[in-house]
């Protein structure tokens, strides 16, 4: 089943709880937080505060997408804040397989993402620990970037390694989704299309989330 999770990065920040209840209406399976410190990504956005005021507004899964050093010291308080999903990045965790149990303990699902320059082996040995797994398609750190097509072997080798062990792993891609990189890496794998800009740049975002699917 594909999934959309909408990137919130793209949409009227002041005006948050009611972009996320309209994609919610629309359709959309889950809502994309980007979380940025400005230091691992040369960006900021926003924290636990603004995810837990959101919580009260929305019932929708919190996929929450940490572009931030140490995420060890922080993921359990994204999770008390109301995430459903917690994303890491592999290049920023020096202890990924704990981090990885400690969300599952803490009642959430466990992902890891990796940058464009990492390959999906360096996630091979953590398969079983894990729910999902976030292919950056793009550099991480803006919206509205260019979709890096040379990301689809990747999504292709990752999505062979899981089913050549029969486990039920999420394949997420997240950078310049739109309804034709999407067939592209629906093809090679994803299940999950995290989309910001071509979902609410749209005048109309449900026809977006549709058009995706
Ligand atoms: C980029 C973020 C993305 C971003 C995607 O670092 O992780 O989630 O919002 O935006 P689009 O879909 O515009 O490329
Ligand atoms: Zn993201």
């Amino acid at each position: 089943m594909i999934k959309i999770s909408p990137s919130v990065l793209a949409s009227d920040l002041s005006n948050l709880a009611s972009e996320v209840v309209e994609i919610e209406k629309a359709g959309a399976e889950m809502a994309h937080l980007d979380v940025m410190d400005g230091v691992f990504v040369a960006n900021m956005s926003f924290g636990m505060p603004v995810i837990e005021c959101l919580r009260n507004k929305s019932n929708i899964i919190f996929d929450v997408h940490l572009m931030i050093v140490h995420p060890e010291k922080y993921a359990k308080r994204f999770i008390d804040a109301g995430a459903d999903i917690v994303t890491f990045h592999i290049e920023a965790c020096d202890d990924p397989r704990s981090l990885l149990r400690e969300i599952r303990a803490a009642g959430a699902k466990a992902a890891i993402s990796v940058k464009p320059a990492t390959p999906a082996s360096a996630v091979f040995d953590l398969l079983d620990e894990l729910d999902m797994v976030l292919v950056m398609t793009v550099e991480p750190g803006y919206g509205g970037q260019k979709f890096m097509a040379d990301m689809l072997p990747k999504i292709k080798e990752l999505r062979a390694e899981i089913e050549r062990r029969g486990l039920d792993i999420d394949i997420q891609v997240d950078g310049g989704i739109n309804p034709e990189t999407a067939k592209l890496t629906v093809e090679a794998g994803a299940n999950v299309l995290v989309a910001g800009s071509s979902v609410f740049r749209a005048a109309d975002r449900k026809a977006a989330i549709d058009a995706l699917r």
